[in-house]
């Protein structure tokens, strides 16, 4: 599942404009590094075009997206560890969701609202509760 939700007001963000390296700490707390090519991305059709869950997904890292990249739900929560300052701003509708997510931080976005605009490096985390949580409710 993907696409773009319907009921989002607002536009997606401008792709990135130069290359940055994408740090993902997994929940086993294995560090991805991943080079992005701004003339590569969109890289799937998860998230915003450009989104930490485009790229992370593209690139073989598992991050859960219960409601497809829609921005309907907080299951892609996650840390910006640093490099925050070079990401779109959240919308109203990624703070909302952002609510409902266990073990909020002033630092968490979900990960397919979350669009790198490649003037820094960024290091985001994967909280390890998530994937507990998503798949306590698969049952
Ligand atoms: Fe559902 Fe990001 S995957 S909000």
């Amino acid at each position: 599942m993907g696409g773009k939700n319907p009921f989002m007001k607002s536009d997606d963000p401008p792709p990135p404009q130069r290359p940055y390296t994408l740090r993902v700490i997994d929940e086993g707390g294995h560090e991805h590094n991943i080079a992005v090519d701004p003339d590569k991305v969109p890289y799937s059709r998860n998230g915003r075009p450009g989104s930490i869950l485009d790229i992370a997904l593209a690139h073989g890292v598992e991050l859960d997206h219960a409601c497809g990249g829609v921005c309907a739900c907080a299951t892609c929560h996650i840390i910006v560890r640093s490099g925050l300052e070079g990401c779109n701003e959240p919308t109203d509708e990624e703070e909302d969701q952002l609510d409902d997510a266990y073990g909020l931080t002033a630092v968490s976005r979900l990960a397919c609202q979350c669009v790198p605009t490649g003037q820094c490096d960024v290091v985001v985390e994967i909280p390890n509760w998530n994937r507990n949580l998503a798949r306590e409710s698969d049952h």
